[in-house]
């Protein structure tokens, strides 16, 4: 049977730590001919910078072939071609679909029409369970465990898909602790908090951004989306709601960790960058190791 990656919920939590070891193993040496003679196909419906190259590095890194498009506009999608059928069709050049698209199910159709594992790099407000992976390993990383923490997840809640698989997978870990810090608006979804309930997570939710976070081990940053908003005066209303500053981490624990699945526009204010705290560019980079530890693991390579 075929392997998907479509929701960060298809991984046990056994799976997760798989990965976890497998990407350490990356980290050490990247560079290993395990996909020689396969070809993975990259679709890419809607812009990325970190996940495509991420994806494309690894899959080099593993000696495989890269076929696909950066942009739908340049593919047969243009013509009215399905989903459906573009999916039927590349299944049949590649041996692995690696698919962004924006909208939310999208992978899971994907997957259902496949011959070849899909793996999801985002669908829609929905999930990017890849990016929860490399954020699982950033964590694990900086913090020498995935237990007994205490996460702040900061900014666009309610579209950040990321937040949605990182709150699904830190819910299988020992206690931990969520603080979501957004406005009304943007507000972390209710299915969300029915499920931290139903497992007995505690959650705290909050509107100011204060020292509050000198409780934190994480604070996860996130953008607000402004792809999402179907009004733009609404985006307005909300853009620069939270900007983390330098100043704002002097009496955070010395061993938090700021994290952001990037791109940022100005909820991380560049005085941030050069504080030891920050660790969205390791971040970034651990998404190579990671992917490909989740190519190896969905292609049964080792
Ligand atoms: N984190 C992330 O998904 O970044 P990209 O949109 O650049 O891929």
């Amino acid at each position: 049977m075929k392997k998907d990656l479509i929701s960060i919920t298809d991984y046990t939590k056994d799976e997760y730590l798989r990965i976890m070891e497998l990407a350490a193993g990356f980290e050490k040496n990247p560079n290993r001919d395990i996909l020689q003679g396969k070809v993975v196909a990259s679709l890419f419906f809607e812009p990325s910078t970190r996940t495509r190259l991420s994806f494309e590095t690894a899959i080099s890194r593993l000696g495989g072939r890269i076929i696909g498009f950066a942009d739908a506009g340049s593919s047969s999608v243009t013509k009215g071609e399905t989903l459906h059928d573009t999916i039927k069709m590349v299944s049949n050049y590649a041996d692995l679909i690696v698919m962004r698209h924006p909208l939310e199910g999208s992978a899971r159709y994907a997957a259902e029409v496949s011959e070849v594992p899909v793996i999801n790099a985002g669908d829609g407000a929905n999930q990017h369970p890849t990016q929860t992976l490399l954020d699982l390993y950033s964590i694990l990383k900086t913090q020498g465990t995935l237990d007994n923490l205490n996460i702040f997840m900061v900014g666009d809640l309610k579209y950040g898909r990321t937040v949605h698989s990182l709150l699904m997978a830190m819910s299988e870990f020992e206690n931990p602790i969520f603080n979501f810090i957004a406005p009304e608006e943007l507000m972390i979804p209710e299915e969300y908090k029915m499920h931290l309930r139903e497992k007995g997570i505690r959650f705290y939710e909050h509107r100011e951004f204060t020292d509050i976070i000198n409780d934190a081990d994480i604070i996860y940053m996130t953008r607000v989306q402004k792809e999402r908003f179907s009004d733009p005066i609404e985006y307005e209303k909300v853009k620069n709601v939270y900007i983390l500053r330098n100043k704002m981490l002097e009496k955070t624990k010395a061993n938090m960790r700021v994290l952001h699945p990037l791109p940022r526009v100005n909820e991380i204010h560049p005085d941030v960058d050069a504080n030891q705290k920050a660790y969205y560019f390791d971040q970034a980079l651990n998404g190579v190791f990671t992917r490909e530890a989740i190519i190896a693991h969905t292609m049964k390579l080792i």
